[in-house]
């Protein structure tokens, strides 16, 4: 099975590239924001829970989301492997995403970071904010979006870099040139 980390900043790109993945290569989708979001939507437990964090642009707790978690990739069947979008986003993500996979007989196949520099971020994000609904996609919030990436999330590239499975893609570009490029890192451990 392939099991891909999608990983970077707010408004990199994860779910564009994502659906595009999925397609391509059989895949299911797991994106931790869209459960959370769909949690909200239903005005669940759990999406009351959620929703303050995600309006302040801060993590939610990780005993949260990686129960959460488990019970969303026993519910993906039939499937070549997994997109996994927005997590892990925390060391403890990552250690417990391990496990998830290796009781399971799986584990991460590559990490897929892309990079893409803050006014580029700052300005998609804008941008998208003026039509989707976001509660998190206004200016103040996604600064603190960002600070929570730079201070919790991205040290796990670090981490990935010492297992052998990171593989940095330049996020700018078009869509499908990008695309190109995270084909490339995937099918070299496909
Ligand atoms: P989440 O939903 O994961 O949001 P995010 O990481 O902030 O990232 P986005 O979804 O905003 O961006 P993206 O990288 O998917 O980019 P996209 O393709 O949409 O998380 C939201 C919140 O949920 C978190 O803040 C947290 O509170 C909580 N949460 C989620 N997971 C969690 C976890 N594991 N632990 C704890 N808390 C968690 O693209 C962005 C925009 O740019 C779009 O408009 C798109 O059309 C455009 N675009 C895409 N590609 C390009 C391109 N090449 N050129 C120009 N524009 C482009
Ligand atoms: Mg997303």
């Amino acid at each position: 099975m392939l099991n891909i980390i999608i990983f970077g900043a707010p408004g990199s790109g994860k779910g564009t590239q994502s659906e595009y993945l999925i397609k391509k290569y059989n895949l299911a989708h797991i994106s931790t924001g869209d459960v959370l979001r769909a949690e909200m939507k239903n005005g669940t437990e759990l999406g009351k829970l959620a929703e303050g964090y995600i309006s302040r642009g801060q993590l939610v707790p990780d005993d949260v989301v990686i129960g959460m978690l488990g019970h969303v990739l026993d519910s993906k069947k039939d499937v070549a492997g997994v997109v996994f979008d927005g997590f892990p986003r925390t060391l403890p993500q990552s250690n417990a995403l391990d496990n998830l996979l290796k009781e399971r007989g799986e584990e991460v196949s590559v990490v897929v970071s892309l990079e893409v520099e803050d006014p580029e971020l700052i300005d998609r994000l804008i941008k998208r904010g003026q039509q989707s609904g976001r509660s998190d996609d206004n200016l103040e919030t996604i600064k603190s979006r960002l600070d929570v990436y730079k201070d919790q999330t991205s040290p796990l590239k670090e981490h990935y870099k010492n297992t052998g499975k990171l593989a940095s893609v330049k996020g700018v570009g078009t869509i499908d040139e990008i695309f190109v490029l995270i084909s490339e890192a995937v099918d070299k451990v496909k």
